[in-house]
């Protein structure tokens, strides 16, 4: 049999740990597949999509800064792309080229394993309004919440979310008042990382059982969430976010749904500390 071959593909590439993850499946599964990271410039994108079939991919994993083009290129989208508007997966079905879009999956599957019961926590507040934060409305809506309060430095952008996402959304320029009754609040921005210890959010004003999670996860305890442990509320790091959200895309290119397990966990982390 042909061996299956898929990739991340970004620019720059080198630092994703998406390899590290696949590469461990394929090993415990005993699968005969390669995962790839491919550093291709823009400018050069159009052509290495129209090329993956002729190349033997069954698909890949798409990343900064090819997202936005990859969403307007591929010729059908699932529905969670369309909700969400990006694109992080590729794959051939009988030659037509699919985009489709895990992060979502990677959201819920995470407070799934770290914080079950985590549905039923509405009000909602979230930090951010970009791409991250479009794909954590769209699983807190299919989920069923329906209090959702996103918070952004730009209010039009929050406002644009209100209208791309509709009833039970709601935007606002600080988390002010907005966290006395929230059972769930969740960072999307990239405020935290690397040391940055602003917070847009204190965890203090927060009910005793609500949880914070933050889908950062360089470096893994955040300030945020180091802020809510201090008040004894649960957390939840970025990092299963990055592991759950790579399930699908094996799944379809190797064709064996893959176990988000301790021991993978680990290796990413140790990955993390390394650096
Ligand atoms: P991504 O696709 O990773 O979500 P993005 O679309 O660039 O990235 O969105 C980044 C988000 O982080 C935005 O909500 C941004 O706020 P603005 O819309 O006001 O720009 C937010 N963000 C980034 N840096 C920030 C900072 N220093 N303070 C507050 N919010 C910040």
């Amino acid at each position: 049999m042909v061996e299956k071959k898929a990739f991340v593909t970004g620019h720059p590439i080198a630092h994703s740990r998406s390899p590290k993850i696949h590469g461990y499946w394929l090993n415990t599964y005993g699968i005969d597949g390669s995962y790839y990271a491919i550093d291709v410039a823009p400018a050069d994108f159009p052509e290495f999509l129209s090329s993956l079939e002729a190349n033997g991919y069954q698909g890949g994993n798409v990343t900064i800064p090819h997202k936005e083009v990859a969403f307007a290129q591929v010729e059908r989208r699932d529905e969670a792309a369309e909700m969400i508007g990006a694109v992080n997966m590729l794959w051939l079905d009988d030659g037509v080229l699919w985009g489709g879009n895990s992060d979502w999956i990677g959201f819920a599957g995470n407070l799934d394993e770290h914080a079950p019961g985590w549905e039923r926590k509405a009000p909602a507040v979230v930090l951010g309004a970009g791409g991250a934060s479009r794909a954590v409305i769209h699983a807190l809506k299919v989920r069923g919440i329906n209090d959702i309060r996103i918070v952004n430095r730009t209010l039009a952008r929050a406002q644009e979310l209100v209208d791309r996402f509709g009833a039970g959304v709601s935007a606002h320029g600080a988390a002010g008042d907005l966290l006395g009754d929230a059972g769930l609040l969740i960072n999307t921005t990239a405020l935290g990382m690397h040391g940055d210890a602003t917070l847009a959010a204190d965890p203090a004003c927060l009910p005793a059982h609500a949880i914070v999670a933050d889908i950062v996860y360089v470096p893994l305890k955040t300030p945020l969430l180091a802020a809510a442990r201090a008040r004894n509320l649960k957390t939840v790091d970025g990092l299963g976010m990055l592991l759950h959200q790579a399930v699908p895309g094996f799944e379809r290119w190797f064709g064996k749904r893959p176990e988000v397990t301790a021991e993978l966990r680990q290796m990413i982390v140790a990955d993390i500390l390394a650096k």
